[in-house]
């Protein structure tokens, strides 16, 4: 029995009635274990633009800073202009949540439920045994980088933005990588465009070089074009896949597939801060805001429940509670419920809330 606190940022569009649901499923898990999770909600995004006039204020980045973790929802919505060139975008209160807390390690775990596994695009046969780990750098790379503008020359207009990585950031992400393979069945894989570009030639380096200190583990490159097909032809074939920020942004919305859907893909966000429990973390689903379905129950809120698993188990390090609550979301699966975005002849069709009152209900009479 702990006491814990969560900053909840909901956002926009879906995130907050997935988010909500999420919350339901921590209330559930605080009653049975007995914890105490103090939540402590701020503005985020279009909403946090709208209300405060910045996608992310000061007073909501030290509410997450005196958190034991935050719990994110999604972001999204149409820029606002200021002036004559800046313009503020919702999605810039996350770049800010990452870059500020250094949360370099985003972990996207992709393991398809058996029982889904006709609902994907992708054949059961050739998804069968799938169970990897994309590790993605979220602090570096082309998000980023500066130079990063849009600029009026003799000629026209031109753009630029910049991939630069040290040596320094890409050791720390492969090292993060290899560590979790030593978890799982000790296979990387490092996903490069190195046959182009200088980043990914000084991160193939770097890479090799880490590998020589895991000796255990079997480590391999990819082109990350040639990881794309990959993806979809022998996924049950990697473990853990370990990529710079704009590639792992564009492999795990594919890799999503694998499950079904984007609604059913979680991720952690990590760093190298510690707090009195577990790691410092950001907690959210891969998917946006998907403002065309918000408010409607059509939004699965399985990505974000499976994200306040992690948060269990990474930051305050309740590892029974977030086995318990991966177990509910199975259960729920196997007894038939889908929602809009996997659903399936013969199951039984649900909305939000009740995919999360599902939920719940499994949770207090799983094992755990
Ligand atoms: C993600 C999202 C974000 C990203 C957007 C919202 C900035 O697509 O978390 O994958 O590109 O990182
Ligand atoms: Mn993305």
């Amino acid at each position: 029995m702990g006491s814990y606190t969560i900053a909840v940022l909901p956002g926009d569009g879906i995130g907050p009635e997935v988010t909500e649901q999420a919350l339901r499923v921590l209330h559930a898990v605080a009653d049975r274990w007995g914890h105490t999770f103090f939540f402590q909600q701020a503005l985020v995004g279009a909403a946090a633009i709208e209300a405060e006039g910045e996608p992310i204020s000061d007073a909501t980045m030290n509410l997450c800073r005196r958190s034991d973790a935050i719990l994110f929802g999604a972001v999204g919505g149409s820029p606002r202009r200021e002036g004559s060139n800046a313009t503020i975008r919702p999605e810039q209160a996350l770049l800010r949540l990452r870059k500020e807390f250094e949360l370099f390690a985003n972990l996207r775990p992709v393991r398809p439920f058996q029982a889904l596994l006709n609902t994907s695009a992708i054949k059961a046969e050739v998804l069968q045994g799938t169970d990897l780990l994309v590790v993605r750098e979220l602090t570096g790379g082309l998000y980023f980088g500066k130079p990063s503008e849009i600029r009026e020359t003799a000629k026209g207009y031109e753009a630029v933005d910049t991939l630069i990585y040290t040596e320094a950031e890409i050791e720390r992400i492969m090292s993060t990588a290899f560590d979790l393979a030593r978890g799982r069945r000790k296979l990387v894989t490092s996903v490069d465009k190195a046959n182009v570009l200088s980043s990914s030639q000084l991160w193939r380096r770097v890479a090799d070089q880490v590998a020589t200190e895991y000796p255990d583990v079997t480590f391999e490159h990819l082109l990350v074009d040639a990881c794309a097909m990959h993806l979809i032809r022998r996924p049950a074939s990697f473990d853990v896949i370990v990529t710079e920020n704009l590639f792992g942004d564009i492999l795990t919305d594919e890799a999503s597939m694998l499950a079904g859907s984007m609604g059913m893909l979680p991720s952690a966000s990590l760093g190298a801060r510690r707090t009195a429990h577990g790691m410092f973390g950001l907690y959210e689903p891969i998917h946006g805001s998907a403002p065309d379905i918000a408010g409607q129950q059509k939004a699965n809120p399985v990505a974000a429940i499976l994200s306040a698993a992690l948060l269990l188990r990474y930051s305050l390090n309740l590892k029974k509670e977030a086995q318990a609550v991966e177990s509910a979301v199975e259960h729920t699966i196997n007894a038939g419920y889908r929602t809009e975005d996997v659903r399936e002849e013969g199951k039984n069709l649900v909305g939000t809330n009740e995919m999360g009152s599902q939920i719940v209900q499994a949770l207090l009479v799983v094992e755990a």
